[in-house]
């Protein structure tokens, strides 16, 4: 068999972008991304796709209807699929054993169940979607229970790697492609398969071959290790407040350490995002389960200490405040958990919004690619708040920076994008009411000039 028709369950973050990224390095083979939400789909095949990632909509634009197809046709689109990934979303459970921290794979048993209903014909399931160790082997149960005869699953373990911003490029130049396989001929040669296709762009030596269960904690530890590091550098942003040590100085000092290496230890307001808290709490979920607390535990400290950053931050802008916002007109800076992507999930504002909120604060919100009703949705969710009108009265969504800024007594930087750089501050602090306050929770902004124009000036990691 050689793949020719690929299906992608989830037109999401990863669905998306991966399939699009095929389908423009392997144009002899049909790829169909499918999903069950209508909107999505219908977003998808519209000018405004659903996600904004740079580099995207050209992708979309010279594939779609070409070899990249985007449908609401689940069934159908399986059926004639050599190759089906699952990128389903995998969020932590809400409700039952596990609650608040173990993941919810009600989408993806969903989606081995009816593969395993609507197919006629031998097939690769490669699970895309970070699922926990050893969830392949329930999506191999639920497919052998449940197939035709004469119809055979080989299952891999494909995890994404992907991060939201530069997700094209990452797709392109990944640093590695992860393929866990079962341990048998069958096993290798559903590797070999699916190797073939990304052997389109990708170098072979970047083709990594493991089981299938290191594949799967190979995810949850590269997660795991990245959200460490951000929690190991705010921790010691911590110890620079509080001495006169600078944390750009002590990163830079570290980082040059090739052992450490310099990437990843930007101090923040604290790390969001849709995969590091929820594959953390899986982490540890895990580890519990397994009965090993103490690495549980040593997990668990890096969310915790993530907590602890974006409440020191949200804390110390209420204390620089005369220890009362009650009242006050206080501009946000960017809601994305990241700069280059308009997605909210896990964002560290949502903590810092809700602080100020609950504490009486207005706010007048900017962000140049979030959708208004995102943030509105957001801070009115049972989890935020049980007062969601009082809520809708106490937020401005604006368009425009400078005119968000009018009348406020303080800015809070909470994403780190580009353009907040190049605004004319000047002008900025004539509107504001004095003293007036930047709170650079990204410490992108050039304290010195601001200081000088007239600012009170505070920042992550620095007296
Ligand atoms: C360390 C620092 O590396 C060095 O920069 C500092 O100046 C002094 O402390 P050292 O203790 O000599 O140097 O050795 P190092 O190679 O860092 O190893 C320390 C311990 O960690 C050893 O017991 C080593 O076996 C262990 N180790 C190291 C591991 O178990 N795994 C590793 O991947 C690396
Ligand atoms: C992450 C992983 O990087 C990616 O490999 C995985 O597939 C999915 O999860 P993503 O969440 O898209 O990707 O973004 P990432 O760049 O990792 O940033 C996560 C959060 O950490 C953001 O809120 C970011 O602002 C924060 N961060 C990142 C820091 O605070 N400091 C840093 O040095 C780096
Ligand atoms: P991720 O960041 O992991 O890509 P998203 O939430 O962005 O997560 O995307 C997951 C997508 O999967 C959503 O658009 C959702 O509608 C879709 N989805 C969930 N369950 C199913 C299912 N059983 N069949 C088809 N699509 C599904």
């Amino acid at each position: 068999m050689t793949i020719t028709k690929i299906c992608c369950i989830g037109a999401g973050y990863v669905g998306g972008p991966t399939c699009s990224v095929i389908a423009m390095q392997c144009p002899h083979i049909k790829v169909t991304v499918v999903d069950i939400s209508k909107h999505r789909i219908a977003q998808w095949n519209s000018d405004k796709l659903p996600i904004y990632e740079p580099g995207l909509d050209n992708i979309v634009k010279q594939r779609r209807n070409v070899n990249l197809f985007f449908s609401n046709d689940v069934e159908n689109a399986i059926k004639e699929a050599d190759l089906v990934f699952i990128s389903v979303n995998t969020p932590t459970k809400t409700f039952g054993v596990g609650k608040g921290r173990a993941a919810d794979l009600t989408h993806v048993e969903n989606c081995a169940r009816i593969i395993a209903q609507v197919s006629t014909s031998n097939k690769i399931i490669v699970e895309k979607s970070t699922v926990p160790v050893r969830a392949a082997e329930s999506i191999l149960k639920i497919l052998s229970a449940n197939h035709k005869p004469n119809v055979k699953f080989q299952v891999l373990s494909n995890p994404e790697f992907l991060s939201e911003g530069v997700a094209v490029e990452n797709l392109l130049n990944a640093d590695r492609v992860l393929i866990g396989h079962e341990e048998t001929a069958d096993g290798f040669w559903a590797f070999k398969e699916l190797s073939k296709v990304y052997l389109n762009w990708i170098p072979e030596e970047k083709i990594l071959r493991t089981n299938t269960w290191s594949s799967e904690l190979t995810k949850l530890a590269a997660n795991a290790f990245l959200a460490q590091r951000i929690s190991s550098i705010n921790s010691m942003a911590t110890i620079c407040e509080e001495t006169g040590a600078d944390i750009s100085e002590v990163a830079r000092g570290i980082g040059l350490d090739s052992r450490i290496g310099s990437k990843f230890l930007q101090a923040s307001v604290g790390f969001g995002g849709s995969c590091f808290t929820k594959d953390l709490l899986n982490l540890v979920y895990i580890c519990e389960h397994l009965n090993i607390m103490q690495v549980a535990m040593y997990w668990q400290q890096v969310l915790d200490m993530n907590d602890y950053q974006k409440s020191r931050f949200s804390n110390k802008i209420i204390e620089s405040l005369f220890n009362t916002v009650t009242g006050k007109k206080i501009t946000m800076f960017g809601f994305a958990f990241k700069k280059d992507t308009g997605d909210t999930r896990e964002s560290p504002a949502i903590h810092v919004a809700k602080t100020l909120l609950d504490e009486g604060a207005k706010l007048n919100i900017y962000d140049p690619k979030v959708e208004h009703e995102q943030i509105q949705r957001d801070l009115t969710h049972p989890y935020v708040t049980e007062n969601p009108e009082a809520v809708m009265k106490s937020i401005e969504i604006h368009n425009d920076p400078y005119y968000a800024t009018i009348n406020t007594h303080a800015i809070v930087i909470c994403t780190e994008w580009d353009e907040f750089i190049e605004l004319d501050y000047k002008q900025i602090y004539r509107g504001m009411i004095k003293p007036a306050f930047i709170f650079d929770g990204r410490k992108i902004l050039n304290h010195d000039n601001l200081t000088k124009i007239g600012f009170q000036v505070h920042t992550i990691g620095r007296r």
